[in-house]
């Protein structure tokens, strides 16, 4: 890699299409940030697909609600979004860029769509693995390969931002829950997303945490990012302003 592709790497434009290193960059899509179009897909071994023919948009800059039922294909949404799944039918689109198995190969359009793409997932535990909440949230940025300077300036950052400077010390594993979710919150905020998707993020959150991710999120989205919720929870995607979308 080039000094300047790792440059490109380390701080993406917003503007910057996400591409295979061998094809010619697609254009931002400048009304939404994702673009479902007939996506189908059904779990190896399932009777029933999880998504049938869905198509939908995300507009950069708000918040969306992917809302439905238990098992109405919110979660499979968010995995197809990051790439972590992929399509039968149809196409998944962040920035323009089609998300498929051939982007997910290349290394340097699959760094980029991480960084841009951040997910927290349903159950935050799976996402914690370090033996320190200083070191869970510093892990990321370092991985992206910046400087220490910068990785301790988001470290701690994130640390303040989600309460959780007095619990630096402490092992992820022995978080209460919400502090759980707030400290792979932070993990993914790090990362500087430019997406920030949640999977039932108010699940087990008592009422001041609640608040406090609701004024997170909102001004997350008056910063100028993009906010997408899966939640079965009307009243949050109400507190956040969001646009409602049902699967
Ligand atoms: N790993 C899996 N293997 C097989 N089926 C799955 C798996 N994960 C989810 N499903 C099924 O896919 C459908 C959609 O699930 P999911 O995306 O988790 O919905 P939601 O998040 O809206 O509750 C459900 O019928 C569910 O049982
Ligand atoms: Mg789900």
């Amino acid at each position: 890699m080039s000094q300047d592709e790792t440059k490109r790497d380390l701080s993406p434009s917003p503007d910057e299409p996400l591409s295979c290193a061998d094809e010619t960059p697609v254009a931002p899509d400048q009304g939404a940030i994702v673009r479902f179009e007939g996506v189908s897909f059904a779990y190896a071994g399932a009777a029933a697909p999880a998504l049938r023919d869905v198509s939908f948009e995300v507009p950069r800059g708000q918040a969306t609600a992917l809302m439905g039922p238990n098992g109405s294909g919110k979660s499979t949404a968010l995995r197809l979004l990051l790439g972590l799944d992929h399509p039968s039918a149809g196409t998944v689109r962040v920035d323009g860029q089609v998300v498929d198995a051939a982007l997910l190969r290349d290394p340097a359009a699959a760094k980029r769509l991480r960084q841009r793409v951040g997910l927290v997932f349903q159950d935050p535990e799976t996402q914690l693995f370090c033996p320190s909440v200083e070191q869970e949230i510093a892990f990321g940025p370092q991985q992206m390969g910046l400087p220490a300077d910068e990785v301790a300036r988001r470290t701690e950052d994130c640390l303040a931002l989600f309460g959780l400077t007095e619990l630096r010390g402490r092992a992820p594993w022995r978080l209460s829950g919400g502090e759980k979710r707030r400290c792979a919150l932070a993990c993914v905020v790090s990362l500087g997303p430019e997406l920030l998707c949640l999977d039932e993020p108010t699940n087990g959150l008592d009422e001041g945490s609640y608040g406090q991710l609701v004024s997170f999120l909102r001004a997350f989205v008056a910063s100028g990012k993009t906010v997408l919720v899966a939640t079965h929870d009307r009243a949050f995607a109400q507190a956040l302003g969001a646009r409602e979308l049902r699967l």
